[in-house]
């Protein structure tokens, strides 16, 4: 747990935060949060999560209380205030508290908080994590990064009463993407991952995946698949801000790649080591 937090403009130690009862957040999960990776103290992909930030805020008609700017000077205060190396930075805005109705009540200012992790995942990239099926309960606006996380908590609790370390999501016969993660397979060389419309969360190292294979040469399609393609892949892969592409080995008594990370996933984890490796030089040199 992080030593200082961030409190709406001001750095604190944890017990000075004070959220009142009848936050909207804590009411009605009214609200949208951001999880940035940190690497040798520097907040990586930045300027993709800030705009998905901004287009949570607007999808939900919240008003950010400070500039990108400004918020982003508190974030790395924060990153400082805990002297953490490499983690993640986690923050989120509310519509704010008042009187329970479940209309937007005027003119009542957001609550910003923020706290940080000092790792970014407990998944190893080089053994590969087992995974669960899971029906994709959720509302129909999964684009917007909310609060809401009730059908994500609960397909990520089956995973972990399983042993498992996430749970897929499937809309019927499509699957969509993980309890927290998006999903990739491979199949024939090939990178298929469903398409970034409201079935989704649009990944920031989704995105970034995306970007590396095409400067790498793999072919991405996306478009959705079902969970008999899921099962009958080459290779299959989760993306998150923690774990970048953690290789998936198993999906419930499925084997996949032969139980271990399979090599185009390899491929593009070691593009993301290369940005990450000259994000840290560029960081230390500042
Ligand atoms: N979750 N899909 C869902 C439902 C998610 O919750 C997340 C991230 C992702 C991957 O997004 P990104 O690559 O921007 O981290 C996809 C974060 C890490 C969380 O809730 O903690």
């Amino acid at each position: 747990m992080s030593q200082f937090i961030l409190y709406q403009d001001q750095i604190v130690p944890r017990d000075q935060g004070k959220v009142d009862i009848e936050d909207r957040g804590y009411q009605f999960g009214d609200g949208i949060y951001e999880a940035i990776a940190v690497y040798s103290g520097e907040l990586f992909l930045l300027d993709l999560h800030m705009k998905r930030l901004q287009r949570s805020a607007r999808e939900l008609s919240i008003q950010l209380p400070y500039s990108i700017d400004h918020l982003t000077d508190n974030l790395n205060k924060l990153i400082k205030a805990n002297a953490i190396d490499d983690g993640v930075v986690y923050f989120q805005i509310t519509r704010g508290a008042a009187p329970r109705v479940h209309y937007f009540p005027d003119k009542i200012p957001t609550v910003l908080t923020g706290s940080t992790e000092d790792h970014l995942t407990e998944n190893d990239r080089t053994k590969g994590i087992r995974t669960t099926l899971a029906e994709d309960i959720r509302w129909l606006r999964c684009d917007i990064k909310t609060l809401n996380l009730l059908g994500n908590v609960l397909a990520n609790q089956k995973a972990h009463e399983l042993g498992v370390a996430e749970a897929i999501l499937h809309r019927g016969d499509t699957v969509t993407e993980g309890s927290s993660s998006n999903v990739f397979i491979v199949k024939d060389g090939k990178l298929i991952t469903h398409p970034a419309d409201h079935f989704i969360l649009n990944g920031i190292t989704r995105q970034f995946v995306i970007r590396l294979a095409g400067e790498i040469g793999i072919p991405v399609d996306e478009r959705t698949y079902s969970v008999d393609e899921l099962l009958a892949s080459d290779e299959a892969f989760i993306s998150s801000t923690g774990n970048q592409a953690m290789p998936i080995i198993a999906i419930d008594q499925t084997e996949i790649s032969g139980g271990k990370p399979g090599p185009v996933t390899r491929q593009i984890n070691a593009a993301i080591s290369e940005k990450v490796k000259a994000f840290r030089k560029a960081a230390v040199s500042r």
